[in-house]
């Protein structure tokens, strides 16, 4: 079957090319025009199972992910603007592809075969996801589609030599795929023309609860499959330690509720980041697909697992949302109403020798796969 269809909204020609019999289904749509003219647009994969993820080519971010809670009832999970030009006017990583480096790097200066790089400073002395035009602030380029179980979307960017300061071509794609086992699975590739450094992750915020700023995740019940966490100094830096988890409000070996310590101001660690923002080192070997973390509402009963591949994973507990930011459901974000969990590299490896090497050669490929697998609880 290949029908056009016309929506109610804002969102204008949806190419709908599932196939009969096929369980998951592709949809392409319009999604507006950036302040220079660039058209943005969104790539929505559905299965039979009511889970459904919009990609939008700004940022190849998550621009919705709607997952059932226990009683059937889809609700979307990931927090957004309304607009894809608010996602320039305000960035805040909702649901995007980040780097070339996620996460921070100690002054914005690492050195590489002896020649030191500067990178724009974003976050105080420090440099932030890729500085001031990441690749979340640019519209990729959709190579393909596919309808079926998978249904996936490839999306691809090319960021030149030197952008930013980062030495290299780096060629990039950007690969989601949603089963009809309600995984959605995220798998990132580099490849460059010149020894560099990256971290590329994704940035969703999620609150399972659904209709994301109907209320916080501090009720959420978080697992994190990690012994250690990295802490960091004041401007969240990690100091090189690996400090264990046992004894501290960083234990989520077993699952705790999030509340329970995210105020704990006894803890310097907790001060530092306003509450959780901090790489965990995921157990296990990087490079095999492993569990990272779960998180469960009880209330809806939704439970999303991560798997991945990357050797930390970094807990932010959405604090640095003010009140200031309207999300696309009308609602405003306010401190702890999301939660991230990104699968990478540790924050500032390039200046850290102990910590799993960030660097990329040519002839080698980057990649950094994770899957979010949803189901829920009783
Ligand atoms: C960082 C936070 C930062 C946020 C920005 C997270 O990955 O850990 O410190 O404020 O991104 O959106």
């Amino acid at each position: 079957m290949r029908k056009q269809q016309v929506s109610a909204g804002t969102l204008l020609v949806a190419l709908s090319i599932a196939t009969a019999g096929e369980a998951a289904e592709v949809n392409r749509m319009d999604f507006g025009k950036l302040a220079d003219g660039s058209p943005v647009e969104i790539v929505e994969l559905a299965n039979g199972s009511g889970v459904s993820a919009k990609i939008m080519t700004l940022g190849a971010a998550i621009y919705s992910l709607n997952v059932p809670d226990r009683n059937g009832k889809s609700a979307d999970i990931v927090l957004g603007y309304a607009t894809a030009a608010e996602y320039l006017a305000k960035p805040q990583y909702f649901g995007a592809t980040v780097g070339r480096y996620a996460n921070r790097i100690r002054n914005g200066q690492f050195e590489l075969d002896g020649k030191r790089y500067k990178l724009e400073t974003n976050d105080g002395p420090n440099h932030l996801h890729g500085g001031l035009r990441g690749i979340d602030k640019v519209v990729w380029k959709i190579d393909s589609v596919k309808a079926g179980s998978p249904a996936s979307v490839v999306l691809s960017h090319v960021s030149p030599d030197g952008q930013g300061g980062y030495p290299g071509t780096l060629k990039m794609t950007a690969t989601y795929s949603l089963s009809d086992k309600n995984e959605l699975t995220v798998e990132y590739r580099a490849t460059t023309d010149k020894p560099t450094v990256l971290n590329i992750t994704n940035h969703s915020y999620f609150n399972l609860a659904g209709d994301a700023g109907s209320s916080d995740i501090i009720g959420h019940r978080l697992t994190v499959f990690a012994d250690a966490y990295t802490p960091v100094d004041s401007t969240l830096i990690p100091t090189g330690e690996r400090r264990n988890v046992a004894g501290t409000p960083f234990d989520f070996r077993e699952a705790q509720t999030i509340g329970l310590r995210v105020r704990d101001g006894r803890d310097e660690q907790i001060r530092f980041g306003r509450g959780y923002d901090h790489n965990y080192v995921v157990r296990g070997q990087a490079g095999t697909l492993r569990p990272a973390a779960r998180v469960e509402d009880p209330a809806s009963g939704r439970v999303m697992e991560l798997l991945t591949t990357a050797p930390g994973v970094q807990f932010y507990s959405g604090n640095f949302l003010d009140g200031t930011t309207v999300g696309k459901a009308g609602r405003i974000y306010r401190q702890g109403d999301a939660l991230c969990l990104e699968p990478q590299v540790f924050p500032d490896s390039p200046n850290q020798p102990d910590f799993p090497s960030a660097r990329l050669d040519p002839g080698k490929t980057y990649t950094n796969t994770m899957v979010y697998r949803f189901s829920t609880s009783r």
